[in-house]
């Protein structure tokens, strides 16, 4: 096992009005992981051995977001609100599953 057994990258990249690629802070990505991050926390989840959610610049996968990968899985997610999030904790994290619902693509479009 890693350093930490799950660690969740939440793109926050905000681009400026008017630029042409969307930007996942601008569906609340920010605030999104700073929920998500209080919850892994009140649920004991986070530390060394066990979780932790960092913020991340572009992640370049932007129109398909607001987007965060797992590791070490490498799994991609989409999610639009606090009950998303809930429930990749719920059954990613602690249970084990792939959110199928939410999952993006693992590979690049050809
Ligand atoms: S702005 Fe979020 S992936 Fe690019």
């Amino acid at each position: 096992m890693g350093y930490y057994q799950h660690h969740l990258f939440f793109c926050t990249n905000r681009r400026a009005d008017g630029a042409e690629r969307p930007s996942c802070a601008l569906c609340d990505s920010g605030e999104l992981r700073a929920y998500a991050k209080a919850k892994l926390k009140a649920l004991g989840l986070t530390g060394p051995g066990g979780v932790r959610a960092n913020t991340a610049g572009c992640l370049d996968r932007c129109e398909e977001g607001p987007v965060l990968v797992i590791y070490p899985e490498g799994v991609w997610y989409t999610y639009v609100d606090e009950s998303d999030l809930d429930e990749i904790i719920e059954r990613h994290i602690q249970g084990g599953e792939i959110v199928e619902r939410l999952r993006l693509p693992d590979q690049p479009p050809e």
